[in-house]
């Protein structure tokens, strides 16, 4: 597994104004839709494109496009949702699939309760969204699903992440054939107690739509 923290100026501008517990919810999904697509950016360094011939007004000229089959954006519910124009701003012929994990608090264990996804992912590149890499379960399991069928190459763009979850994905993902590369805008100090990211941002999902009960 690859971690990329993206150190940019702007990222790291955007994701102080995303902590401040001022920061409202409308300016939130704002700034997070901002930095996912500059996020998007480099995560998408390595997707596959192939040779086009195109004539411009002047010349004929070789280019590239996005190849076939087309990657595959992956926001999981709920608050990967709050990621998803970031980053179809950047892919915006990519197709979309939906992921819902619940994680329950007190085990802090992951499970999938609906999924709209092909069933066969065979070649596919899979751009998932999740915005807080915390514990890493979540995380993992949703990587499990996609890569059991078949996608064959995974990038995860989490707007923040924490150390123990990046070293639990690693143990979790071992083996693995498929490789993954998880791009994030910052890597912070440690989870605490409750497995909140410290500093953090607070529960991301809370603050993109506002508390909602379960
Ligand atoms: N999920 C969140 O929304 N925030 C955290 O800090 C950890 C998990």
């Amino acid at each position: 597994m690859r971690t990329h923290v993206v150190d940019h100026p702007l990222v790291a501008h955007k994701l102080t104004a995303l902590r401040d517990v001022d920061t409202d919810s409308p300016t939130f999904r704002r700034l997070a839709d901002e930095l996912v697509t500059l996020l998007a950016y480099e995560a998408t360094r390595d997707v596959r494109v192939e040779q086009h011939g195109i004539t411009t007004p002047v010349a004929p000229t070789t280019g590239v496009r996005l190849a076939h089959p087309k990657p595959m954006v992956v926001p999981i519910l709920r608050a990967g949702l709050g990621m998803l124009e970031g980053m179809m701003r950047l892919l915006p012929t990519a197709e979309v699939g939906f992921l819902g994990m619940v994680r329950n608090e007190e085990t802090l264990e992951a499970s999938t309760y609906a999924e709209r996804l092909p069933e066969d992912l065979a070649g596919r590149q899979c751009y998932v969204l999740d915005p807080m890499l915390a514990t890493g379960g979540t995380l993992a399991a949703a990587i499990r699903f996609l890569t059991d069928r078949g996608a064959d190459h995974i990038t995860a763009i989490c707007l923040l992440a924490a150390p123990e979850g990046c070293e639990r994905l690693e143990r979790e993902l071992e083996g693995l054939e498929v490789p993954v590369t998880v791009v994030t805008a910052a890597m912070d100090e440690r989870l605490n107690e409750k497995g909140y990211i410290v500093p953090g941002l607070g529960d991301a999902g809370d603050r993109l739509y506002g508390v909602a009960g379960n």
